[in-house]
């Protein structure tokens, strides 16, 4: 059975009272068991964690080496900045997708640019909730196609 990371960033725990005509009403807890739920149907072994802390995600994304077949990463504002989780993923040679929930590139210029996405994948952003679910399908059709 494959095994998934998704591995959310800063500020996502307050997901669902943040800002929720950006990010919606959804939180993060509904995600993760839409996630889980999808797992289910999809047969692949699901990891979801969130950490607002740069070194967690890193040591997060390392512990993925060798054990997971893909990581989804809403890395949130760190994905703007953030060299050192473009390494670990380089590091961890996990095929990794990006995701956001709002359409990033519809947004602010600083949202524009993405270190993550020189090193996923793919990127996923724009469909809110839904994107976790569609990157999932996404990675395990990427997995299937390699092995
Ligand atoms: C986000 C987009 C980021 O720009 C922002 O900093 C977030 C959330 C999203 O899911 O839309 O925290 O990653």
């Amino acid at each position: 059975m494959p095994a998934f990371l998704i591995l959310n960033g800063p500020n996502l725990n307050l997901l669902g009272l943040r800002q929720p005509e950006v990010y919606g009403r959804t939180t993060l807890a509904d995600v993760e068991a839409m996630c889980r739920a999808h797992a289910e149907t999809l047969g692949v072994d699901l990891d979801f964690q969130q950490s607002n802390h740069e070194g967690a995600l890193v040591d997060a994304i390392h512990a993925a080496r060798g054990t997971k077949d893909g990581l989804i990463l809403n890395a949130g504002a760190y994905t703007h900045t953030s060299l050192a989780l473009m390494d670990a993923i380089s590091s961890a040679e996990v095929p990794a997708i990006e995701l956001h929930l709002s359409n990033v590139h519809a947004r602010e210029e600083f949202r524009h640019v993405s270190y993550i996405a020189r090193v996923a994948v793919g990127v996923i952003c724009g469909f809110g909730p839904r994107g976790y679910t569609l990157a999932m399908d996404a990675l395990l059709h990427h997995h299937e196609s390699r092995s």
